[in-house]
This record gives structure tokens, C-alpha cells and sequence, in this order.
């Protein structure tokens, strides 16, 4: 019923896109340090514990779960789909907002626009009384280093902007997640709001093998003595390995003997790499 709800509510607003996720925790591949941090997250957040902050005086009976996250690391390692399959574990929506719209939006109207997006989610959570997570993806322009000294009037525009995204992540009721690319340069004041600031890394070797595993489609004919084991020796992430097994199951499913062989991914994964302008990108297919 509640969820009938927000799918139709989410017709009349194009600021948010709701998603029901649909993989788990456990179809993401980790390192343990990231692993073992979401675990933490997840027991923080459980409804016994909170339950027992409540009763201890500790908590305020009113609030749910009050959660800030920044997930940050390289593209492709994996943030959004964890931020589904946490809201999927928890049992809630997900209401996305691409930041990068915010660019596109009038500049002088963007700390107007950063309102709006808060306000409509605590607009859309109270009509339909209930309580996604809010997914604030690719946020990097909004959690930048904000600059000071002189600056142009685009600079201030911009740190204004930022302020109000500060005093709205101050008073944020809820789940929040932000993804960003940026490793070195979150502000600092950002940095003391978000209570969980979770890195994603590269995934090495094992992490690699496990990805391949769990990509590669089942039902699929492979050649005699198919082993992934090679595949694994090349530095992708778990987002190229993604788009490398898309672009050869394409080409093996026009053949006539659709068989797929190890050269086909190596064959597909030079291609990914001559067709990359992304220096790092390269080097990264590069770093057997
Ligand atoms: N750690 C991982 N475990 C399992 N699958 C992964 C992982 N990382 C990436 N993938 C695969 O790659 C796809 C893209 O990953 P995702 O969009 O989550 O990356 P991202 O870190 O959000 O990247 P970006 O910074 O570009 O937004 C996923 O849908 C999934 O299929
Ligand atoms: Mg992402």
C-alpha cells in the first residue's frame, strides 16, 4: 500500500528517481575493512538496537534511524549498487538524485535547488509516511573542498551552495547516503557531519576472480577448460568487468556456434583499453 503510494508520487516530481533495489549485500564483492564497516553500519541501524537506545533514554522515541554515509572511491568500485543493497537489506526505497543536475540547473538558483531537493523528500517521506534512503549520487561538487581567501563570483556562488548543503545535512532526519569520486579533498566540515565515511577500493586479484564468478552468466556455453583465472590477472574494476561481459556476450550472441572463449573477454578487454581516453583508466588494464 505505502509503496503503491511513492511510485505514484514520484510521477509528479522530476527531481528524484525511485528505486527498488534488487541485489543484497551479498552480491557485492569487498575488501574486509570495507566489509566489516558495513556490517557495523548495519547492526548500528537494526531495529533491536535502536530499540534498546530508546529504551535506555539514550535515543529519542520519535527519530528512526539516523544515518549521514559518504561512500567514496574510484568509479566503477561499486558505491551506488552497495547503496541499494543496503537499502534492500534494510527494507527500503531509494530515492536517487544525480547531483550532477544541480550544474545544469540556473547557477544563481543552486542553493534554491539544494532546498528543493531536501524539501521535496521530506514532502514526499511525510505523504506517504514512510522512509527511504535518500541517495545523493556522484555529490562531489557538493562535499569539495569549499575555497577561501578571494574568489570569483562563481567561487562564492558555489560555496554558498555548499553551505546550504551543510546546514541541510545538519539537520538531516533520516538515511543519507552520498557517493563521490573524491578521495583527498571532502571538506573538512562535511567530513565532521557524515558519521560513517566508507571507502571503496580497487578490488585486487581475489576480489577480481570473485567478480568474474559471480558476472558471468550461468547459462551460457563456454569452450572446454574455460577459466577465469586469466581474466583476473587484468586491473579492472567491478564496473568494467561489468560492461567488458555486456560487450562480448553481444558479440559471441551473433554467432552461429555462440560459444564463449577467454580470448573473447582478452580480445574485448584490449578494445576497453584502446578505446579509453581515461589515461588512469588505461594504465589500469595495463597493471597486470
Ligand atoms: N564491488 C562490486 N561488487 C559487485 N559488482 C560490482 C562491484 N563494483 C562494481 N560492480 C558492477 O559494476 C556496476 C557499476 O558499479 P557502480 O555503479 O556501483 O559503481 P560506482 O562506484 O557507483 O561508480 P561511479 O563512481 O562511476 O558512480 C554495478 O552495477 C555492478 O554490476
Ligand atoms: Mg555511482
Amino acid at each position: 500500500m505505502r509503496r503503491l503510494k511513492l511510485n505514484a508520487l514520484i510521477e509528479e516530481q522530476d527531481i528524484f528517481e525511485l528505486v527498488e533495489p534488487t541485489t543484497a549485500l551479498s552480491d557485492v564483492v569487498l575488501n574486509k575493512k570495507t566489509q566489516q564497516t558495513l556490517e557495523n553500519l548495519m547492526r548500528q541501524v537494526d531495529k533491536e538496537v535502536i530499540g534498546r537506545l530508546v529504551d535506555w533514554g539514550i535515543k529519542d522515541k520519535k527519530s528512526g534511524i539516523d544515518a549521514r554515509i559518504i561512500f567514496y572511491g574510484a568509479a566503477g568500485t561499486g558505491k551506488t549498487m552497495t547503496a541499494y543493497s543496503l537499502a534492500k537489506s534494510l527494507k527500503r526505497q531509494v530515492l536517487a538524485f544525480d547531483c550532477s543536475k544541480i550544474l545544469s540547473m540556473y547557477v544563481g538558483e543552486s542553493e534554491k535547488n539544494v532546498r528543493k531537493i531536501f524539501d521535496t523528500f521530506y514532502d514526499l517521506c511525510e505523504k506517504t509516511k514512510s522512509e527511504p534512503i535518500l541517495l545523493l549520487n556522484e555529490a562531489d561538487q557538493f562535499l569539495s573542498s569549499r575555497s577561501s581567501g578571494i574568489s570569483s563570483s562563481a567561487d562564492q556562488m558555489h560555496n554558498q551552495m555548499q553551505n546550504i548543503f551543510l546546514e541541510q545535512i545538519e539537520k538531516f532526519k533520516g538515511m543519507l547516503i552520498a557517493t563521490t569520486n573524491l578521495l583527498e579533498n571532502i571538506d573538512k566540515a562535511f567530513s565532521r557531519r557524515f558519521n560513517y565515511k566508507i571507502e571503496f577500493k580497487k578490488p585486487d586479484q581475489t576480489q577480481r576472480l570473485e567478480l568474474w564468478g559471480k558476472m558471468l552468466p550461468k547459462e551460457a556455453p563456454y569452450e572446454e577448460g574455460f577459466d577465469a583465472k586469466e581474466l583476473a590477472t587484468y586491473a579492472l574494476t567491478g564496473g568494467q568487468i561489468h560492461l567488458i561481459i555486456k560487450n562480448t556476450a553481444y558479440k559471441v550472441a551473433v554467432r552461429e556456434t555462440p560459444i564463449f572463449s577467454v580470448k573473447d573477454f582478452i580480445d574485448e578487454i584490449s578494445r576497453e583499453k584502446d578505446a579509453s581516453f581515461d589515461n588512469e583508466k588505461s594504465m589500469g588494464f595495463l597493471n597486470k
